[in-house]
Order: structure tokens, then C-alpha cells, then sequence
């Protein structure tokens, strides 16, 4: 049995919005807490899932943490040596971060650990963090397909190295710098394009010296984590489902609280203004390393755009919700460049593709991308093969579309934005939750 999202069409939207906590910095910031010498204090974290597979995996290596809240969590660090061999596989989920993080992090440890994950993350890419934490002379094993379960084997001598990415991606970068840290010499990652920067700013936070500008950073190896205390903004990707309701829900005006912003992974603010979005950006200020703001958002008349390939990786996970939003602009939306979208939680390009062509869109899948002719968006029944970001995505849009949608195999709306359907019928959208 699974869950399904059903939608009617007409709801409202309004109201002061607070979405869930940053799901990549809740888990840097578990990680790093447990890697650090002292006590950290993590308020807003995600209690989604994939962060909750994070924390399961660093309570199973010894690291003790306490619950003093909802979302407050205190981690007692047990420094950068202190981790304990697990007595079994650590089971990542769903989680991608968790796991290409973490290989990086396991891959200088003295013990061996083996991460698993569930039939979607055991089909994700891994080569692209095994291969270059090879080259730093680590020892992963995974299947032929380059696939989980990894076998991370212990006691290995980890060296420095000058390694260029080919993809501009923030998971392979953590994985690589994080393994830096229990390197001999330094370790240094030159991208092909700006990724999301949680981690050098979250490491520098924890008082690590991050080196390098622009495309490129750096850590020296044998570097300490000192205890610090994290703020986790809102998640700017789950903001989204909101924004983009708001967008194209006639008479809607939200607010969303204390969002995250932080300009190397908010391209979804670029792209929608260039779509004609009426948003504002108020009360800017910081959470700890990261920038923050309000975001107020009212119903828009959006037109479709050409995505520039630049933005691409600057927005990574909104894609979705972007090409659901293109099918209720006026003209036509072309994205390029964007064949990173086929080896995300499931290949959202082939996803939203069919999910449209179900509520009747118009569209051209290319093999990087896609192009979608704005217009109206019949109701229907859509699968979200077991992607929180697909299953959000046709609810976000749904109060405009011409009839009731069904959305299938919804369950993993829980690793991202748990309480998802509560707070957009709480704003006024017409969804229930049921089991299939
Ligand atoms: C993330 C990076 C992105 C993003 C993912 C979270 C992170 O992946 O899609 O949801 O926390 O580093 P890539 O960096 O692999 O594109």
C-alpha cells in the first residue's frame, strides 16, 4: 500500500507560511556537530526522512544526541577521530546526500562501514565520488553499475589531490573536501559551475580553514571541527511548492518565513522572475553562515522563458515545480542542459514529462531537457514514482488546473517537507492525503 495526494481545483492560498528546515544543511550540520570537539545546539532541523537517516547513522557510530525539541537537537561531538565501526550496514533511505557525503567522510576512518539505500538510491550514480576519493587512495567497493551498497573500507592513507569535476555538483565537492580533511597535504575542487556552497561555509563555521573563490575551494588536511551552535533556515526548495502555488493560484498572497537564500543555490528566484513572478525579498539578515529572508508572493501572470544552462545547477531541485508552473504560463519554456535531472530521485525530466502529457500539456522531451507549451492544465492522474519532489510539484500547481488530480506513490513527500498536505490545506488548497 502507498499514499496518494488528491487535489481539487479552486482553492485558495494565503497567510504567513513556515516551511521545514534546510534539508542539506540539517544534514551538514549533524555530520559536522559529530565530527567537532564539544557540544553543538541545531535548531530548525529537518526532521524529513533523509536527515533522519543521517542522524540514525551517526547515532549507530557512537555520536550521542539529544532531542530538546521539535527541531532542536544537541550532538555531542566526539571529534574528527572519535567515530565508532557501526555493528551494521547504515541504511541511508532515499537519502543521496547522506550517502555521497558520508562515503567521502567514512572513506579516511579506521573501520570499514557499508551504506545501503532503498531501490532508487541503489540506482543513482556513485561513481563520480568513488572514482575521485580513489585517486585520494581510498578503498570503496560498489557494484558493477557503480551503484550502493558501497563498501567503504577502513584504515586506509588518504593523500591530497587537485581534482576537477566534470559535473557541477555539491555533493561530489562535500565529498571530496570532507575526505580532505583526513588527508596528508591538501585537497583541492575546481567545478565546471557553481554549486550550492553549505559546506565550506558550514565547515569555516565550525572553525575548519576553507580555501579558494569562485569555482574553486580547498581544505588542508588534519584540521579539528570545534563545537558551534547551527541555525537551519527554511528550505528554499520546499518554499517553492508554496511560491509556485501562490503563483498561479488566483487572489493568493503568502508569506514564507525565514527562508534560506543563499545566492549559489536560489536560481529559482532568477527563473521565476524572469517568468513575470511578483515576489519580494524582505527583512534580509543571517542565520549563522547562511543568509535569510521573508518572501512575500502574489498571484502573477507568468509567461514562459528560455532557462539559461547557467541557472541549472543553480537550481537544481526546483526544476520540477518550474515545468509545472510552465504549463500554466503563457507561451512557451525551454530548459537545456539539465540531463542531471535524470539521475535524481527518480529521472524527473522523463517524470514531469509524462506527469504533463497525463493533464494534458503539450511538450518536447529532449535528452537534457525539456520543452513544455504553456496553456492549461486539464485534471488527471499522475504517478510521482516515488519522488517528493514530483508528488509536490502537480499539487503545487493543482488549484489552477480544470479538474481533480490524483497524484501516486507520494509516501516520500516525508523526506523533504513532512507535513506537506497539512500546511497547503491550512493556507487554503483543497488536498487530502489517502491510502492507494
Ligand atoms: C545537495 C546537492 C544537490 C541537490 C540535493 C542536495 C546537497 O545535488 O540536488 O538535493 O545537499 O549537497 P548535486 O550536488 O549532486 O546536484
Amino acid at each position: 500500500m502507498s499514499q496518494s495526494i488528491r487535489t481539487q481545483a479552486g482553492g485558495s492560498l494565503s497567510g504567513m507560511l513556515q516551511v521545514p528546515g534546510d534539508k542539506s544543511i540539517s544534514h551538514r550540520a549533524i555530520m559536522f556537530a559529530a565530527l567537532a570537539d564539544g557540544d553543538s545546539n541545531i535548531s530548525g532541523f529537518l526532521n524529513g526522512e533523509d536527515c533522519l537517516a543521517t542522524l540514525r547513522a551517526f547515532r549507530a557510530m557512537g555520536v550521542t544526541v539529544d532531542t530538546l525539541g521539535d527541531t532542536e537537537l544537541r550532538v555531542h561531538g566526539v571529534g574528527i577521530d572519535g567515530l565508532h565501526a557501526p555493528s551494521q550496514p547504515l541504511d541511508l533511505g532515499n537519502s543521496g546526500t547522506s550517502m555521497r557525503l558520508m562515503a567521502g567522510l567514512l572513506a579516511g576512518q579506521g573501520f570499514d562501514t557499508i551504506l545501503t539505500g532503498d531501490t532508487s538510491l541503489s540506482k543513482r550514480p556513485m561513481r563520480r565520488v568513488t572514482e575521485p576519493l580513489a585517486r585520494m587512495g581510498a578503498l570503496i567497493d560498489a557494484t558493477e553499475a557503480g551503484t550502493a551498497p558501497l563498501h567503504i573500507h577502513g584504515k586506509r592513507r588518504l593523500r591530497g589531490i587537485e581534482f576537477e569535476s566534470t559535473v557541477a555538483s555539491a555533493q561530489v565537492k562535500s565529498a571530496v573536501l570532507l575526505a580532505g580533511l583526513y588527508a596528508h597535504g591538501a585537497t583541492h575542487v575546481v567545478e565546471p559551475g557553481v554549486s550550492r556552497d553549505h559546506t565550506e561555509r558550514m565547515l569555516s563555521a565550525f572553525g575548519v580553514t576553507v580555501g579558494g573563490s569562485g569555482l574553486h575551494c580547498s581544505v588542508a588536511g588534519g584540521q579539528r571541527l570545534t563545537a558551534t551552535d547551527v541555525q537551519v533556515p527554511a528550505d528554499l526548495s520546499s518554499a517553492t511548492f508554496p511560491m509556485i502555488a501562490a503563483l498561479v493560484t488566483p487572489g493568493a498572497d503568502i508569506t514564507l518565513e525565514a527562508v534560506g537564500i543563499n545566492s549559489s543555490r536560489a536560481g529559482v528566484l532568477k527563473i521565476l522572475e524572469m517568468m513575470g513572478a511578483e515576489f519580494s525579498i524582505e527583512n534580509q539578515r543571517a542565520a549563522g553562515a547562511e543568509p535569510i529572508a521573508d518572501i512575500r508572493v502574489r498571484h502573477s501572470a507568468l509567461q514562459g522563458v528560455e532557462i539559461p544552462p547557467a541557472l541549472v545547477p543553480l537550481a537544481i531541485d526546483e526544476f520540477p515545480a518550474i515545468l509545472a508552473a510552465a504549463a500554466l504560463a503563457r507561451g512557451t519554456t525551454r530548459i537545456s542542459g539539465a540531463a542531471e535531472l535524470r539521475v535524481k530521485e527518480s529521472d524527473r525530466l522523463a517524470a514531469m514529462a509524462s506527469g504533463l502529457k497525463a493533464l494534458g500539456v503539450e511538450l518536447d522531451e529532449a535528452p537534457d531537457g525539456i520543452t513544455v507549451q504553456g496553456g492549461a492544465l486539464q485534471g488527471g492522474t499522475v504517478e510521482a514514482h516515488g519522488d517528493h519532489r514530483i508528488a509536490m510539484s502537480f499539487a503545487a500547481v493543482s488549484a489552477a488546473a480544470q479538474g481533480e488530480i490524483v497524484i501516486r506513490d507520494t509516501d516520500n513527500v516525508a523526506t523533504s517537507f513532512p507535513g506537506f498536505v497539512p500546511l497547503m490545506r491550512g493556507a487554503g488548497m483543497r488536498m487530502e492525503q489517502f491510502d492507494d
